[in-house]
């Protein structure tokens, strides 16, 4: 691992790494404090963050490492044009370590082509946000014991929801793993998202899966993914997440969610035991100081910028290729930065 663009560039060994070490961070945070001294992450987020963003520098102050960056690109020469490339290229020549999120689907990969030091993907457009599945899984091993035998419900936006992309291909390379899909047909899991050897069911009724499910995983309707304001409406409420349903709940169950929420779970929800979002976002932060300690302890490496620039064949408006032309092309009948069909 170089880069972190999506959690399956992760080999199992290095899981098992980084799951141990977020358990030793956990467990004795002050063992760390000076880890990272003299380091520093660019935090360069070009779309809005709380989470993410705030843990990932949360994690390099606690290290003793240095941050800088941007949350508004507007603040910054992206508003006068400046490409990603051209920032990438500056950022990476001041700072360790680089954490992207960006609005366009495979703008990590794109980023990686041009940085001198690690990338890792904070959230690319409705595509992937592998540092959400490194804290739902840390939660997962941590509360339950195991990941590997897991019945989970995957429930809201599947198809712009990048977080539910990355969880369940990273949760197909467990064992013995079963998922059930609920959502609204509109908003069903893209085909891109393959999950090898991980049995995928699909069942749009909440309440027809609350039974027979170990982990709840809702999501939020992605509203700034969606280009017609009516078909949000129409979609946003489909499901609520309320006391009321979590009757027929086993009592074990957990009950996930990345966050931000925005009305999928009910507030009446939070008191309840098997409500661990909070704690979730929480382990974020110490998975987030693993993976820093790993990428940071790499020596520098030479910029890899292959290919030709050219025309690229994608037709995903939201890539991007649409908006970083000179991007160097790849062949094949996928795009290899978001992965969606070529014409
Ligand atoms: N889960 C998550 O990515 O939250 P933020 O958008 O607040 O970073």
């Amino acid at each position: 691992m170089r880069h972190l663009i999506d959690f399956t560039d992760l080999s199992e060994r290095e899981w098992e790494h980084l799951y141990r070490r977020f358990e030793e961070i956990i467990e004795h945070p002050g063992d760390y404090r000076d880890a990272l001294k003299g380091q520093t992450l660019a935090s360069l987020f070009y779309e809005p963050s709380t989470r993410t963003r705030l843990s990932f520098e949360a994690a390099m102050l606690k290290l003793g490492g240095g941050v800088f960056g941007f949350s508004d690109p507007a603040a910054s020469s992206v508003s006068k044009g400046e490409t990603l490339k051209d920032t990438i290229i500056m950022t990476s020549a001041y700072a360790d370590v680089l954490t992207l999120r960006h609005p366009r689907e495979g703008a990590a990969l794109a980023a990686s082509l041009y940085a001198a030091v690690p990338v890792i993907n904070a959230g690319d457009g409705g595509h992937c946000h592998p540092t959400q599945t490194l804290t739902d899984l840390v939660t997962l091993r941590r509360l339950r014991g195991s990941v590997d035998g897991l019945r989970i419900a995957v429930c809201g936006d599947l198809k712009y929801g990048r977080t539910a992309h990355s969880l369940l291909r990273a949760l197909s390379r467990f064992e013995g793993i079963s998922a059930v899909l609920v959502s609204a047909p509109e908003l069903s899991l893209p085909e891109y998202v393959t999950c090898p050897r991980m049995p995928l069911y699909k069942q749009p009724d909440l309440r027809a899966v609350i039974g027979e499910v170990d982990v709840l995983y809702m999501t939020r309707v992605q509203r700034e993914r969606f280009r017609d304001p009516a078909e949000y409406e129409r979609l946003k409420d489909r499901y609520t997440l309320t006391p009321e349903i979590l009757r027929d709940a086993p009592e074990d169950l957990l009950i996930m969610h990345p966050l931000p929420r925005a009305g999928e779970i009910d507030e009446a929800v939070d008191s309840d035991s098997r409500a661990v979002y909070f704690e979730q976002a929480r382990f974020g932060m110490f998975a987030r100081m693993a993976l820093l300690l790993e990428l940071c302890s790499l020596p520098p490496f030479a910029v890899k910028a292959t290919g030709t620039p050219g025309v690229h064949r994608c037709n995903n408006p939201n890539c991007i290729t649409k908006t970083e032309p000179c991007l160097p092309v790849f062949e094949g009948s996928v795009c290899r930065y978001c992965e969606h069909l070529s014409p």
